[in-house]
C-alpha cells in the first residue's frame, strides 16, 4: 500500500461525495521570506461555474494555484475540496480527489507521443490491487486498457489533436502543446480545473476551440473551472465571475461587467489612473 493509498484510506470516505462547493479557500497567506504572495485570501467555486483570476504580474494567481493544488503549504488559512479539508493533503491526493491543473510553463513528457502523455494523465490510477491482481485479471485488464485508449481517443478529437497523436510531444509548437495539456487534463474527467494561462501562445482559433472546450467541460461534467488568463477579452467572455487580484490580496469579486466598469480595477490591472 502507498502513501497515498493510506491517506486515502484514513479519509472520511474515499467517494467524492459533493458536501460542500467546489472549492473553498479561507484566509489563505503566503509568503516568501519578506515578501507576502498571499493575504488573507477567500474564495468560493460552485459546481459549473467558470472563474477567472486576474491581476497585475506578481500578484499572486500561480502562488494561489500551488496552494489549492498542494504544491504549496499556506503560511494560515484553509482549502476545502467538496467540502472536505485538504490543507495538509499531498498534491496526488487532491488529484485523485478531481482535482487537476495546468501550468504556466507546458509540463509534458516531451519524448512520448502526444497519445501516450494523454493516456499517461490515467495510468497513475493502476489497476488497483496491484501486479497480482494484474496477473490474475488479464481480460479485465485488457478491458480497461481497452477503455482507457477509447477515452484518450475521444479527448483527443474534442481538442483537435487526432491527427498529430502520433507526434513527439517535444516537436510541438506551443498552440498544439496547449491543447495536449488540456488533454492531460480533462481525460480523467476532473471535478475542479485549475487552468494557468491556457492561451498564451494560442492564435484566435485555437483559443476559440479552447473556449469552446472549457464551456462543454463544465456544461457536461459540472466541472467548476478557475482560469488565470492574461487576454482579458477571453476571461470576459468565458467566466461566470471575475476575482482580481493585487498584490495578494482580492481586490474585487464581480461578474466581467462588474469588473470592467470597476475604478480600482482598472487603476490596479490596466495602469489607468
Ligand atoms: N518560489 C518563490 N520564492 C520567492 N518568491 C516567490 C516565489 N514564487 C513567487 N514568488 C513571489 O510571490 C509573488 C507572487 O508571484 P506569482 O508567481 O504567484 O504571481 P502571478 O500573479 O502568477 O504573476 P504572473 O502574472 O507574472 O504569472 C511575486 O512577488 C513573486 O516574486
Ligand atoms: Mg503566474
Amino acid at each position: 500500500m502507498t502513501a497515498v493509498d493510506r491517506e486515502l484510506k484514513g479519509a472520511p470516505g474515499v467517494t467524492m461525495d459533493d458536501r460542500g462547493p467546489a472549492l473553498s479557500l479561507t484566509d489563505v497567506t503566503v509568503r516568501f521570506g519578506g515578501i507576502t504572495a498571499l493575504q488573507g485570501v477567500s474564495l468560493t467555486l460552485e459546481w459549473g461555474e467558470v472563474r477567472g483570476l486576474i491581476g497585475p504580474n506578481g500578484a499572486g494567481k500561480t502562488t494561489l494555484f500551488d496552494v489549492i493544488s498542494g504544491l504549496r503549504m499556506p503560511d494560515t488559512g484553509q482549502v476545502m475540496l467538496a467540502g472536505e479539508n485538504v490543507t495538509r493533503r499531498s498534491s496526488i491526493y487532491r488529484a485523485r480527489r478531481g482535482l487537476r491543473r495546468t501550468f504556466q510553463r507546458v509540463q509534458a513528457f516531451g519524448w512520448l507521443s502526444v497519445e501516450d502523455n494523454v493516456l499517461s494523465a490515467l495510468e497513475w490510477r493502476g489497476g488497483g490491487g496491484g501486479l497480482a491482481a494484474d496477473l490474475l485479471s488479464l481480460r479485465s485488464r485488457r478491458r480497461r486498457e481497452r477503455e482507457r485508449r477509447e477515452r484518450v481517443a475521444e479527448v483527443l478529437e474534442l481538442c483537435g489533436l487526432t491527427a498529430i497523436r502520433g507526434e513527439l510531444a517535444g516537436s510541438l509548437p506551443i498552440g498544439l502543446a496547449r491543447m495536449m495539456e488540456l488533454a492531460r487534463a480533462i481525460v480523467d474527467h476532473p471535478r475542479v480545473l485549475l487552468l494557468d494561462e491556457p492561451t498564451s501562445g494560442l492564435d484566435e482559433t485555437e483559443a476559440a476551440r479552447l473556449g469552446e472546450r472549457i464551456q462543454a467541460i463544465r456544461r457536461d461534467e459540472s466541472c467548476a473551472v478557475l482560469l488565470v488568463e492574461h487576454d482579458v477579452g477571453f476571461v470576459m467572455k468565458h467566466c461566470d465571475r471575475i476575482v482580481v487580484l493585487d498584490l495578494g490580496q482580492v481586490l474585487t469579486v464581480g461578474e466581467p461587467h462588474e469588473v470592467q466598469s470597476n475604478a480600482a480595477v482598472r487603476a490596479a490591472y490596466l495602469g489607468e489612473d
